[in-house]
Parts: C-alpha cells; sequence; structure tokens
C-alpha cells in the first residue's frame, strides 16, 4: 500500500533539504506517494496566507506531513499567523518528539540517548498577549487534559526504551500553572508502574543536560521549556543541521528538521541535509517502516564518520553531496 505524504517545503533552505529528504525517502524503495504543496512567508507575501486552505486539507488527507522550515516575519505582521503553529493545532499534534543521540562526529559529546516530548498545544504559545506600550502580558495556559496526554506519550515511549522518565517543570514558582502540570503528570504516572519518574526544575535540568546528559532517557516538559531545552541538546551532540522532530497527535503526524529557514546560507547549496533526512526517518517510522528508517539512520552515521560533510560540521561539501552519498549508502547497504 502507498504511503501518501504531503510535502511542505516551506522557505529558505527548506527549500533544499525538504527536496534532498525525498531523494532519500525514494531511494529505500518505501512506496511513497509525495504531494507538494505551498506555505509560508513567501506564500503568505504571494497570496496573502501562510497556510492555504488546499495545504490544509492535504495535510489532514494524507498519511504523513514532511515540513521544511518556514521563516517569521521579525516585527508583527498583520494577517500573518505561523503556519507550523498553525498545522499543529488543526491537526492536533499535541506531542512533539526531539530524539537527541551521540553522533560520530567531532562536536557531539558521546553517550548520549535522549528523548525530549514537549507538550506543543498551550503554555505560552497560545499567544495571548497583550500591551499598553508600558507593561506587557502574556497568558500560559496548562489544562489537565493536555498534561495527562503529553505525561501518557512520555511514559509509553519510555517503556520501549530505559524506562526512566524525568518531568521538567517551575512548580516551586509558577505554583497554578506548572501546579498542575506536575501534579497531573505523577496521577498520570501511577498507571505505570514499571516506568521510574523523577523531577527536575527547569533551570537545574538546563545545567544537568550539560553536565551529564547521559544520565536523561525520556524529558517530559511544557511546551517552552520544552522548545529551550531540545535546542541545547541538539547542541550537545552537533547542532541544528543534524536535530530532527516528529509532531504527533492520535492521528496526525508531521515531521520537521529542528531548524528554521538559516537564512544566512539560504540559496547557496550549502545546507545540512541531514536534520531533514533523519525527519524522513521519523516519519518511515511513524508509517510502520521502520527497517528501511534503520536503513537511512545507519547510511547517515556513515557519512558523518566518513564525510561529505557541509560547512557547518567543518567540511566543504554541498547539500547535493551529502544526499548522494545518503543515497550510496542506501543501495551499498
Ligand atoms: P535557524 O535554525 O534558521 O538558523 C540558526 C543558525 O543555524 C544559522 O546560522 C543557520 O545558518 C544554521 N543552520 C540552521 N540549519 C542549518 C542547516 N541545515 N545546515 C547548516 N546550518 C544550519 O534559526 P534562526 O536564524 O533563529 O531563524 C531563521 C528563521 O527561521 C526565522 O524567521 C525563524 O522564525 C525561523 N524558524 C522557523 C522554524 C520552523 O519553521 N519550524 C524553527 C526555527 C526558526
Ligand atoms: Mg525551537
Amino acid at each position: 500500500m502507498s504511503h501518501r505524504i504531503c510535502v511542505i517545503e516551506g522557505d529558505g533552505i527548506g527549500q533544499e533539504v525538504i527536496p534532498a529528504a525525498v531523494t532519500v525517502l525514494q531511494a529505500t524503495g518505501v512506496d511513497l506517494t509525495f504531494e507538494h504543496a505551498e506555505g509560508g512567508f513567501g506564500c503568505f507575501q504571494r497570496r496573502g496566507t501562510a497556510l492555504p486552505p488546499e495545504t490544509l486539507a492535504l495535510a489532514q488527507e494524507c498519511d504523513a506531513v514532511l515540513f521544511g522550515a518556514t521563516q517569521s516575519p521579525s516585527g508583527k505582521v498583520d494577517g500573518y499567523r505561523s503556519p507550523i503553529l498553525e498545522l499543529r493545532r488543526e491537526l492536533d499534534l499535541y506531542a512533539n518528539l526531539r530524539p537527541v543521540h551521540s553522533l560520530p562526529i567531532l562536536a557531539s559529546r558521546p553517550g548520549i540517548d535522549l528523548l525530549i516530548v514537549r507538550e506543543n498545544t498551550e503554555g505560552l504559545y497560545v499567544r495571548r498577549e497583550c500591551s499598553d506600550g508600558e507593561m506587557a502580558i502574556a497568558e500560559r495556559v496548562i489544562t489537565r487534559r493536555a498534561s495527562a496526554r503529553i505525561m501518557r506519550v512520555a511514559c509509553e515511549q519510555a517503556r520501549s526504551r530505559r524506562g526512566h522518565v524525568t518531568l521538567v517543570h517551575k512548580a516551586n514558582v509558577l505554583v497554578e500553572t506548572d501546579g498542575l502540570f506536575r501534579r497531573t503528570a505523577l496521577e498520570v504516572a501511577e498507571a505505570y508502574p514499571d516506568v521510574q519518574v523523577d523531577e527536575l526544575l527547569v533551570d537545574t535540568a538546563a545545567m544537568r543536560l550539560v553536565q551529564s546528559p547521559e544520565r536523561f532517557d525520556v524529558i517530559v516538559t511544557t511546551n517552552l521549556y520544552g522548545d529551550i531545552l531540545s535546542d541545547e541538546a541538539a547542541g550537545l551532540v552537533g547542532g541544528l543541521g543534524l536535530a530532527a522532530s516528529a509532531n504527533v497527535g492520535d492521528r496526525h503526524g508531521l515531521f520537521e528538521p529542528v531548524h528554521g529557514s538559516a537564512p544566512d546560507i539560504a540559496g547557496r547549496g550549502i545546507a545540512n541535509p541531514i536534520a531533514a533526512i533523519l525527519a524522513g526517518a521519523l516519519m518511515l517510522d511513524f508509517l510502520g517502516e521502520s527497517e528501511a528508517a534503520d536503513r537511512i539512520r545507519a547510511a547517515v552515521l556513515d557519512v558523518l564518520e566518513h564525510g561529505p560533510r557541509t560547512p557547518d560540521l567543518g567540511g566543504n561539501a554541498r547539500t547535493i553531496d551529502v544526499t548522494q552519498a545518503v543515497v550510496r549508502g542506501l543501495r551499498d547497504a
């Protein structure tokens, strides 16, 4: 059975790394049909919407979405809404999963194998802000429902890993919001007696992640903390050019590199495609094609070890050189 994939390249290097990922996915031999759709700031400038209705409809119909990156305007632009936040909400992609593994490159610390499970729908990212010019206020929404379901995802993931969950919050200061998140998560944990749960305040967690990242298995946390900690963790193993994430709900899945549109290098053909290629592997896992996903990951490890490497990893290869090396690795496997 063919899997239908909605492809949204987006802006900047999204248009370079997503075609690379599609090339690699095609080389696995898995039966995939790619359907392309527009989205992003460029789309907004052309059409007045960053996420046209047909893009959303296609994303809803397809078996999975492969998403590049979009550029956000730095100031407020009337009518612009971030398509990735919109897609996460419309497809109810409530869990953001960011695996972080040590990699065979100098820039990576050894011994790391952790997974950050970030709540993806609420917290400070509900964007309820107001300002009178002298004082600005942001509302932070935490619900029992969203806290419970993200903790369930974390515990399920821990079961297929090393059975350990670290609950990260700041309930000592944010007594109501993080207090509700913490209490709910600890209640959910009671249904998983085989999973060991402990907790850390987010500032301590940030420090421990730098000092002893190898001690973490699954980290579960609210939206903003998860955003920050997952980029920090990506930095421990070689940076944004290598980090992929899955956004999943009960019905849909969207897979993306963690990085943005990288305007500083866009259009030059030197973006590292590996983050997008690994996002493709996460998508194959979601589609039940884990054998092919493992083949991609093996080919990527081989390329990281032996080159070619793009400039962000100290090499001078181009996006296409790395992509072709991964494809050769798949063929030779
Ligand atoms: P960024 O991730 O685009 O770039 C940060 C730095 O990492 C830059 O120096 C860039 O050249 C480098 N980099 C990122 N990906 C790379 C890759 N694959 N290969 C080599 N180098 C890479 O983050 P930045 O600069 O903060 O944001 C740029 C734009 O992207 C902004 O408009 C931002 O809002 C947007 N953004 C979008 C995201 C998304 O669509 N999910 C996520 C993060 C940022
Ligand atoms: Mg981020």
